[in-house]
């Protein structure tokens, strides 16, 4: 599924063109959630994902985010950035928006963990969550 934003921006879900490598560099170096991640670890993330969105400008991937899900209940949002030179103009809002409302999950439950960036996912009809939700750490 793609979507043409104009100026040579376009949004696709096709997991075979992600490139790879440069998704893990921006990951691995620039991200607050997962530097210093293993090549091999964001392939697998990769691999895994239930549907990736991927933000190309002339081709070349600016832009990026991953789900996975059971594909009933409930799907989890992660690994979302746009390159810093392409923000401030929607794009990342459009990115995450094709993926949460352009797509087969678009009627289910959505999660995610943010530090800082609520009110863009407020936008895309995020919440706080309720007394429901518990979470257990990671323990590697
Ligand atoms: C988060 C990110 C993808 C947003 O991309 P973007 O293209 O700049 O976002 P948009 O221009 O579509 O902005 C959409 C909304 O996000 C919020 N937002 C964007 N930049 C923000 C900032 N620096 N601080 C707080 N909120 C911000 C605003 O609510 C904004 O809406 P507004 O323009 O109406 O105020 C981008 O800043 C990024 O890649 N940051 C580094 C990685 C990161 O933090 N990812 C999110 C992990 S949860």
């Amino acid at each position: 599924m793609k979507r043409e934003l104009g100026d040579g921006l376009e949004l696709d879900d096709d997991k075979a063109r992600i490139d790879r490598a440069e998704v893990h560099r921006f990951l691995s170096e620039e991200s607050y959630w997962a530097k210093g991640r293993p090549r091999e670890t964001q392939d697998r993330l990769i691999d895994e994902a239930s549907r990736v969105v991927g933000l190309y400008d002339d081709g070349r991937q600016v832009g990026f985010c991953r789900a996975f899900t059971d594909g009933v209940a409930v799907v989890y949002l992660a690994d979302v950035y746009v390159l810093s030179d392409y923000r401030g103009r929607g794009l990342g809002e459009a990115l995450v928006r094709q993926m949460v409302d352009d797509g087969p999950y678009a009627g289910i439950k959505w999660l995610l963990h943010t530090t800082d960036m609520h009110a863009l996912y407020r936008k895309l009809g995020f919440a706080e969550p309720s007394q429901k939700v518990m979470e257990r750490d990671s323990i590697r």
